[in-house]
């Protein structure tokens, strides 16, 4: 049987990519292994949204070059956003690499690794580029990769990530996603709903709905438009489903038929992703966002309007091309106003091939990208460590994921690593079976997608549990399970 090593960066479009891509190979006959050293087959499945994260893919083919030597027949694949961007480059700079696949072409990647395995030589399979042809053709050459799930591959069985739309058709000034993934197209509603269908018959409790502006969607079937929140309401209906989230909302198109469905329908999570990515109109402007800060605000009072309770996330780049001081200022406003739960900051980092790379000097120096990107952190932390404190003495539902990280780290259960979003494996690899009767530092998430640690028992992973909360920080509230007592005890408690 060929051994099969892959290591995934990026976003959870990506996560999934491997997920799938490994379960097609499984089918093929393949099986994981956690090294690359006795490993047939190396793939990466790679992102472009950051000069830094293709830097680190070339940095681990260049680890390869002599195993490649030694080893001829070890097959090295580059599949994903980098892919699709370096194309021939890839060869140029890693001769030694034999395939080279873009996120639209994924379901070739068995075949076109039996026809190297059988001598065939390099093979590189991409999509069309955005002005490489009429719209139909580039549209129809980024394929949807959604074959049948497997619950083995999944990071845990009881949650999944749906694709509902691929590509993205708003061309941020300084964003590479639209030109790697191609143009924005909604999956139709009846296959999402199958495969929804599908993951509950399997055991899973949540899923977790993709797309690039996931509350864009709308399918258009003739006379029939369904929208983001149709959809919602069609999902929430599936039996077994327990919760529902969506990623990442694009500012402009937050409708209140959408806020409606995620305060009506208890099912969705009560968690917000709407990146703002800067308080300044002057950046908003350049980067071509689409919307006012005025108007980013009004959609915000609108969602803690309608969901008081949500947690709303952002995210933010900081030291875009021409930021001063002042433009920076009014983007820490914006998050001491908003109180984001947490932000994810970047430092601009310009992308080739982009409007933003055209148009734009990247004039702002990396050490004042480092500093603004420092400051942001710091006042975002302060408040999401403030955000977190009324959860004190309150008991939320916790959906248990696994061992915490420091579990993990010290090797005390055998179990199953969490998976987190930069980088996955899929399961299979480690192997051990959780020891059911010891105790361990488990974590999980609240409805609203606050991390919770407690401690618990390897058999609560993928349950639903009610957790105190006695402690928090930053990032994190600790707790202990809420234990149900149907006994005297009790009895003699509530008289
Ligand atoms: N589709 C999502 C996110 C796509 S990429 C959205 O529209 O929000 C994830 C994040 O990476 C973006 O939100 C942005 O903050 C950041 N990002 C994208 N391009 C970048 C670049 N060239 N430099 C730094 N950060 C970037
Ligand atoms: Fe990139 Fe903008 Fe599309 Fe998000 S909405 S993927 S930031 S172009
Ligand atoms: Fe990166 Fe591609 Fe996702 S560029 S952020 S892996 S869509």
């Amino acid at each position: 049987m060929p051994k099969l090593y892959i290591e995934t960066v990026g976003c959870q479009m990506n996560v999934l990519d491997s997920e799938l891509v490994v379960a097609a190979l499984r089918q093929r006959g393949y099986e994981l292994t956690g090294s690359t050293s006795d490993a047939d087959t190396i793939l990466f499945n790679t992102c472009s949204v950051r000069e830094h994260a293709e830097e680190k893919i070339y940095s681990a083919l260049g680890r390869l070059k002599n195993a490649k030597r030694q080893n001829p027949h070890k097959i090295i694949g580059v599949i994903g956003c980098m892919a699709q961007n370096h194309q021939r480059t890839v060869f140029e700079r890693a001769p030694y690499v034999d395939l080279v696949v873009g996120p639209g072409q994924l379901h070739q990647v068995p075949d076109l690794l039996e026809k190297i395995a059988a001598g065939a030589g390099p093979q590189l399979e991409v999509s069309l580029g955005r002005k490489d042809g009429s719209r139909d053709e580039i549209t129809r050459s980024h394929e949807s990769f959604d074959p049948l799930r497997d619950p083995t591959m999944r990071p845990t069985p009881f949650q999944a990530y749906v694709r509902i739309q691929i590509g993205c058709d708003k061309f941020c000034t300084y964003c590479i996603v639209p030109s790697v993934r191609g143009p924005e197209q909604s999956r139709p509603p009846q296959h999402i709903l199958a495969e929804a269908r599908q993951l509950a018959a399997e055991g899973c409790k949540e899923i977790t709905l993709l797309g690039q502006t996931v509350n864009s969607y709308r399918y258009r079937d003739g006379e029939r438009t369904t929208r983001m929140s149709d959809l919602l309401a069609a999902l929430h209906e599936i039996d077994g489903l327990e919760r529902i989230k969506f990623v990442t909302n694009y500012p402009k198109d937050m409708t209140d038929d959408l806020l409606a469905a995620v305060r009506d329908l208890p099912k969705l999570a009560k968690y917000l992703h709407v990146p703002a990515q800067s308080g300044s109109n002057r950046v908003l402007q350049r980067m071509k966002r689409g919307y006012t800060i005025e108007e980013y605000r009004e959609m915000h009072a609108r969602i803690r309007d309608w969901l008081p309770e949500a947690a709303v996330t952002s995210d933010f780049i900081v030291g875009f091309c021409g930021e001063t001081d002042e433009d920076f200022e009014e983007s820490c406003e914006l998050v001491r106003e908003c109180h984001f739960k947490n932000s994810f900051i970047f430092k601009y980092s310009q992308r080739p091939g982009t409007k933003g790379a055209e148009l734009y000097a990247d004039d702002v120096p990396e050490d004042v990208k480092r500093r603004r990107n420092n400051e942001l952190l710091a006042i975002q932390n302060q408040i999401s460590e403030e955000d977190n404190q009324p959860f004190l003495g309150r008991q939320v539902e916790v959906l248990v994921e696994g061992p915490s990280k420091s579990a993990e780290r010290s090797g005390a259960t055998g179990i199953l690593p969490v998976q987190n979003r930069e980088q996955t494996q899929p399961p299979g690899l480690t192997g051990k079976m959780p020891v059911a009767h010891e105790t361990v530092q488990l974590v999980g998430r609240t409805m609203c997608d606050r991390i919770v640690v407690f401690d618990g028992n390897p058999r609560q992973i993928g349950q639903i549990l009610p957790v105190s909360i006695y402690d928090a920080n930053a990032h994190t509230l600790f707790g202990a399970v809420v234990t149900q007592h149907v006994g005297p005890e009790l009895f003699t408690l509530t008289t």
